[in-house]
């Protein structure tokens, strides 16, 4: 499973993409709107992202309509070479999905709660497909089953082009654990669940007796 970090932040990503690790970033108009993004700066700022990303970088659509979806796609996928555009499972979102996919554009079809959504949106030639987990939690649902659920059914067919699932809306390790225990392709973090992925007590632990040796060799 490849690590995407789920953020607008610029300071994040360089951070967490440092690690060597990071395989990709999404973004949706609430994580832009979190930094204090400004609507005139947006393209320049998602252009900033993809040159710190070395992978597949995605931008949200926010047009409602089939049309204004694609414009704006148009827009976004002509930034960067790495751009996918993030479009919304609705009906308009399918056709404009159907659309971009065939000039080439590289969709990522996201607010994905059903595994008939999930299949409509590989129909439609989505490359990426973004099923929510904590969402789902959130209404005493279960997010990681409907994950599982998702995962199976798309490995169930050749859509004749590639399909990659992306685990979003992952709040913990755990998560992170059980999404790749099902074999989903990406887990797609934020950065203060990344940051607890990389922190385990026991490897703190270790670490605190091995210095503490080592002081003694030093020492002797
Ligand atoms: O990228 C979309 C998704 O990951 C949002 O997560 O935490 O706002 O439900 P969250």
């Amino acid at each position: 499973m490849k690590f995407f970090l789920d953020t607008a932040d610029l300071d994040e990503i360089a951070e967490i993409a440092s690690w060597g690790a990071l395989a990709g970033v999404t973004t949706n108009p609430s994580l832009y709107a979190k930094i204090g993004g400004k609507l005139e700066d947006f393209q320049d700022h998602l252009k900033k992202i993809c040159e710190l990303v070395d992978g597949p970088v995605s931008g949200e659509v926010t047009g409602e309509t089939r049309d204004e979806m694609v414009a704006e796609g148009r827009e976004l996928a002509a930034l960067a070479d790495n751009m996918v555009v993030k479009i919304p499972m609705t009906v308009e979102g399918l056709a404009a999905c159907r659309t971009l996919s065939d000039e080439g554009i590289d969709v990522n079809m996201t607010l994905v709660f059903s595994v008939a959504q999930a299949l409509l949106a590989a129909r439609a030639g989505a490359r990426y497909i973004s099923p929510f987990v904590g969402r789902f939690d959130d209404i005493c649902e279960n997010g990681v089953a409907q994950l599982e659920e998702v995962v199976a059914a798309i490995g169930n067919y050749d859509f004749g082009h590639e399909v990659e699932i992306i685990a979003a809306s992952i709040r913990s390790a755990n998560h992170v654990r059980e999404a790749a225990l099902m074999g989903a392709d990406i887990a797609t973090v934020p950065y203060s669940a990344m940051k607890k992925c990389v922190m385990h007590p026991l490897t703190t632990q270790g670490l605190e007796k091995f210095a503490a040796d080592w002081a003694k060799v030093v020492n002797a």
